[in-house]
């Protein structure tokens, strides 16, 4: 089938700072659903700045539903309750979240908040409690974007709930949102990072990148993992939910969208339940194996001062994080299945012959794995193999590897890749490009000295609809970028004056 690939530029956004990979942090709503207050804040944000979690990279203390009761003052202005989020010290005035913005800030962190794309929010369907109803944005998109930087929100989880229910669409919606929030930006002078959550309800990997020009972006892929685990809740409800690794393996696939993903715009697999009720530790690795394979967003839902060390020395993996942090961003290719339920994942990496590789046992029975290293584009076997969770170097690199049932090896692995196919430069077209093997690699090498970060906007008739944010370049400098593109033949388009492409090499495994 001939694809259509369309470059066609979007807008370039006032600033040359940007966001990069995807974000890290920890979310209200796993352990603590709708009773979220003050101090449980504080304690969360505490522990994240003492066990290390912060070194690692985790910035984000994010606040769900249950913060606001959908009050609003005359003015339209956001009211919250003053017991729920009272002064921290002294000079401030209960009621205010600059309290608790504040608290995070002074840790070092960032600190998140959560609406809804709708006027009503979840808090109609509540967790636990009595229900709330006008808790999202709707109609007051700029005014809240604008309270929410003012009090000195850094990130923003935008909620569907109302949308579903006034059957709203989500492309257009969320485009109201990202233009609100760029000019709540442009007011404050401050940047506000957008979370589209609508469940994967309206196939957003097609139009949630770049969606309103927004340079950076993460959407949901699908439902919530499990329903929050409040431990302190005396309800029955709350007592039975127990995690499988169903759920998790079930959010991974609902997940998988390469085609969408680029540096910048990320499939949000859900909060993570890392140590949770019915987490063991081999679910563990099973659950953060697959989530930095896939570069997404590391959000914990856990109970931060209730870790296991064990979880705590997964989740500050410092190798498994650069697997995370890769600059290209890109989701996995299942490469191989050698036996039902072995799985061989591999994902491309911005250095040239590296890969990380996921080796997943669904399985009840140990697995003996032999990697075929021309399926992961390599020339023969590769220079160096290293097991991620031990920090270990393997010294054959032609070996099977043994993965217990229901477990996860990660591996990092340096080789030769094949040689690429090139296509030419200088170019505002580029005709006929072969991806005939499934998702295939691609690596784009450009020239942007526009200063701005410009959002390219790709579409194909086979199904690829994205964008791709090129980050300046300056001088001679050139950037480079990857991308997934579906099986097919390819035309690139780009249409712009300051951006040019120097190079593309497409790579099939
Ligand atoms: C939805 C989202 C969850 C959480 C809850 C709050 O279900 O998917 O992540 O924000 O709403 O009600």
């Amino acid at each position: 089938m001939f694809a259509l690939v369309r470059f066609a530029f979007l807008l370039a956004a006032s600033a040359t700072a940007c966001f990069g990979a995807a974000p890290m942090g920890w979310n209200s709503w796993n352990s603590f659903a709708n009773i979220v207050n003050s101090q449980i804040v504080q304690r969360q944000a505490q522990a994240l700045a003492a066990n290390g979690m912060k070194e690692a990279g985790y910035e984000y203390v994010v606040i769900d539903e249950g913060w606001w009761l959908g009050e609003r003052d005359a003015a339209g202005n956001i009211v919250v309750n003053p017991k729920q989020w009272p002064a921290i010290k002294p000079g401030q005035r209960d009621g205010d979240m600059a309290n608790i913005a504040d608290f995070i800030h002074r840790l070092g962190l960032k600190a998140g908040i959560y609406t809804d794309a709708g006027r009503d929010g979840c808090s109609m369907y509540p967790d636990s409690g009595p229900k709330y109803m006008h808790t999202g944005s709707e109609g007051h998109y700029e005014q809240d974007f604008e309270q929410f930087l003012k009090w000195g929100f850094d990130y923003v989880k935008v909620d569907w709930c109302g949308g579903a229910k006034e059957k709203e669409s989500g492309a257009v919606q969320y485009a109201q949102v990202a233009r609100a929030i760029q000019r709540a930006q442009k007011v404050t002078g401050r940047r506000l990072f957008l979370s589209i959550c609508e469940w994967g309800s309206q196939n957003p990997w097609f139009w949630a990148p770049g969606v309103g020009g927004i340079e950076s972006t993460i959407w949901r892929t699908g439902g919530d993992i499990i329903p929050p685990v409040v431990e302190s809740l005396p309800d029955p409800e709350h007592a039975k939910r127990v995690i499988t690794l169903k759920n998790v393996l079930d959010s991974f696939e609902a997940g998988m969208h390469p085609e969408a993903q680029h540096t910048g715009y990320y499939n949000d697999l859900d909060m993570m339940v890392m140590g949770m009720r019915g987490m063991t530790d081999a679910m563990d690795r099973i659950h953060m194996g697959l989530w930095v394979m896939a570069s997404a967003p590391l959000m914990v839902g856990s109970d931060l001062t209730r870790l296991s060390p064990e979880t705590l020395s997964l989740l500050k993996n410092g190798e498994a994080l650069a697997i995370h942090n890769d600059p290209f961003g890109l989701q996995p290719i299942k490469v191989a299945e050698p036996t039902p339920g072995v799985q061989v994942w591999a994902k491309p990496m911005a250095v040239a012959g590296r890969r990380a590789v996921a080796i997943l046992n669904r399985t009840d029975s140990s697995a003996q794995v032999k990697i075929d290293w021309g399926k992961l584009g390599l020339v023969g076997a590769p220079r160096s193999l290293r097991d991620v969770w031990d920090g270990r170097d393997f010294t054959a690199t032609d070996v099977a590897l043994s993965i217990p049932a229901h477990d996860l090896l990660l591996l990092s692995v340096d080789g030769e890749d094949k040689k690429p196919a090139e296509y030419p430069a200088n170019q505002s077209v580029i005709a006929g490009i072969q991806a005939t093997s499934g998702p295939t690699f691609a690596r784009l090498e450009y020239a942007n000295t526009s200063g701005q970060v410009v959002v390219v906007r790709v579409k194909s008739t086979s199904g690829l609809s994205t964008g791709l944010a090129l980050h300046p370049t300056a001088g001679l400098d050139t950037g480079a970028a990857g991308f997934l593109l579906p099986r097919g033949t390819a035309d690139l388009s780009f249409e712009s004056q300051t951006a040019t492409v120097r190079k593309l090499a497409v790579f099939s495994w």
